[in-house]
């Protein structure tokens, strides 16, 4: 057997990363589930400063503030705009709200975390991209699931090149989920791409540091669901060369919980690497992800199986704020920037066109 060291390949760098000033102030709109879930417990774990936040029904900016000790709950959009203190407005309203929201954050000059999808449709995407680049102002996407352990520790693994040439990438998905939680969402045509399976498809294109030429993809309903939208989903993607990507979705699992599964991989000439997403595990309460990678460039029969801490829901929306207030201090763009996300709106409504007129759908079909 080689002999390696085991402290070093067992250290994975995964966790996000945080700026060093961490008083920066920020301003949240929206204090709706997904604030008061994830973006506010991650942030008081990152100890970032959120100053305040509005939301048109003030009594949910008022309960927010309160369970998270913030000083400030607007009145207005303007008013949270003119506070000095906030360099960072936080995004977390429905996406067809969202550009109008931007207009106004990017012209007050302030610098912006846009929430997933970025928008419904191209159009709607590519224009929040230019009103930004007009502004001067950064702004990043809120496509956490990049950050959450295991997707990020696969990624530092294929970024020593311990995969060799990655030729696929899959994610399968088998569990029950219960849209009625969120009302509005059963009302949408577009239903599982383009809010759930995007994470999905954000975080292969971020691992493999490339995205797919094109897609061919397939949507289905369970007979007598609530929602109108599709629940069932199989994606397939075409990366340049001999590498390929898919994702199996299905949400309407209604075994026992012991049967669900949520499992990605990741193979390579070199090496595989396998592991699941603990945060659809012991659902809703969740689980630590796992992981477990081989190489040949270490030892073909040895899978090492480092330990994760943290979960998707809610560590990893430390990474999409921390990655933007590093991108401020460092005057660069972000890895998470809008102009990036065009390729993962690509991938979701590629997926959408492949659906309709059953065929692949290439990327550069969007422009
Ligand atoms: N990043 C993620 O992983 C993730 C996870 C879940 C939800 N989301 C997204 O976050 C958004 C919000 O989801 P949610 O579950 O919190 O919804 P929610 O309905 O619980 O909350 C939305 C809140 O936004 C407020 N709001 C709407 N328009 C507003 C406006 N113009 N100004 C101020 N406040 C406004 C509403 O009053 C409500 O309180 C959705 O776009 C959803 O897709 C993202």
């Amino acid at each position: 057997m080689t002999s390696f060291n085991t402290t070093s390949l067992l250290d994975l760098d995964y966790k996000p990363k945080l700026p060093k000033n961490k008083r920066i102030g920020i301003g949240i709109i929206g204090a709706g589930a997904i604030v008061q879930a994830c973006h506010l417990p991650a942030y008081k774990m990152a100890g970032f400063n959120v100053v305040g936040v509005y939301d048109l029904d003030k009594k949910r900016a008022e309960s927010a503030a309160d369970e998270f000790g913030l000083k400030l709950v607007f009145e207005s959009l303007e008013q949270l705009l003119k506070q000095p203190e906030i360099e960072v407005v936080d995004i977390a309203i429905p996406a067809k709200f969202q550009r109008d929201v931007v207009e106004q954050v990017a012209a007050a000059g302030k610098h912006i975390l846009c929430q997933k999808p970025l928008a419904e449709t191209f159009e709607e995407a590519k224009r929040i991209v230019d009103t930004v680049k007009k502004a001067d102002v950064k702004a990043a996407v809120n496509q956490q699931m990049r950050w959450s352990p295991g997707i990020s520790a696969s990624r530092s693994i294929v970024r020593r090149g311990l995969l060799g040439e990655v030729t696929q990438a899959s994610i399968q998905v088998n569990v029950l989920t219960e849209w009625e939680q969120w009302p509005w969402i059963t009302k949408i045509n577009r239903l599982e791409v383009m809010y759930h399976s995007i994470h999905y498809l954000d975080s292969i294109r971020s691992v493999l540091g490339v995205s797919p030429e094109y897609i061919y993809a397939d949507g289905a309903k369970f007979p007598g669901q609530k929602s109108v939208g599709e629940t069932r989903t199989m994606i397939h993607m075409k990366f340049p060369g001999e590498t390929r990507g898919f994702i199996h979705d299905n949400h309407n699992n209604f075994a026992e919980q012991e049967d669900w599964y949520a499992q990605f991989r990741f193979e390579g000439t070199e090496g595989i690497i396998k592991g699941t997403n603990g945060a659809l595990y012991n659902y809703p309460v969740g689980t630590e992800d796992t992981i477990q990678y081989m190489s040949k460039q270490i030892d073909p029969s040895h899978w090492f199986a480092p330990k994760l801490e943290g979960r998707w829901f809610p560590d990893a929306f430390m990474g999409p704020m921390g990655e933007l207030l590093l991108a401020i201090e460092e005057n660069r763009e972000p890895v998470n920037s809008v102009a990036d996300n065009l390729n993962t709106i690509r991938m979701v409504l590629a997926s959408y066109l492949s659906m309709e007129e059953n065929r692949p759908v290439y990327l550069d079909e969007f422009k």
